[in-house]
């Protein structure tokens, strides 16, 4: 059996994710999405939310894993049993920080290999602060992240929200 996590910050989710998510279901027996809990980065949501809104993105019945962790990557894999880090690749601009990261996951664990997967062509220009910044100014999200996680941006980023709403308690 070929476990593999799919580690990443996802703040939040969105379509690009989903495909590389769909692309390890089909290659990978078991898949793990590992959302990092960083205190280091800013994130517009918290681990719990994160995750929570892989959860919800995910298709009905899907078998996919979603923990939050802290730490290594590697060390995520190894305490899931995991053997592969799955990444995605937009463009080759990605390659780099991705080559560097992946040989310093080498040296950390070398029991642990890298995969990279291409995101598919409609989703190759997404990122997850790209999708923030439309948001904000109030363009149209559709059809980029899930509607839980459209619902949830929109509650955080709309100008005159409630702050003291919390994403979650609109967005259900
Ligand atoms: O979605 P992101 O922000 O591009 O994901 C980056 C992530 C979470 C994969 C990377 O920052 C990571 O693995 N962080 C965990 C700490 C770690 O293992 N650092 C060493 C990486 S070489």
């Amino acid at each position: 059996m070929t476990a593999a996590v799919y580690p990443g910050s996802f703040d939040p989710i969105h379509q690009g994710h989903l495909d590389v998510i769909e692309r390890a279901g089909q290659i990978f027996d078991r898949v793990v999405v590992g959302v990092l809990d960083n205190s280091l980065k800013e994130c517009l949501f918290s681990a719990e939310e994160r995750a929570q809104l892989v959860r919800e993105s995910l298709p009905a019945g899907s078998t996919v894993e979603v923990v939050h962790f802290s730490g290594l990557a590697v060390s995520l894999a190894v305490s899931q049993q995991a053997g592969v880090i799955v990444r995605g690749l937009r463009a080759v601009s990605d390659l780099d920080s991705e080559f560097q990261m992946a040989l310093m996951n080498r040296r950390l664990e070398p029991r642990v290999h890298t995969v990279f997967l291409t995101t598919g062509f409609a989703n190759v220009y997404l990122s997850s602060s790209l999708i923030k910044d439309v948001c904000a100014h109030g363009g149209s999200i559709e059809g980029l992240v899930a509607p839980s996680v459209a619902v949830a941006l929109r509650r955080r980023l709309a100008p005159g929200a409630d702050p003291s709403l919390g994403a979650f308690e609109e967005a259900g």
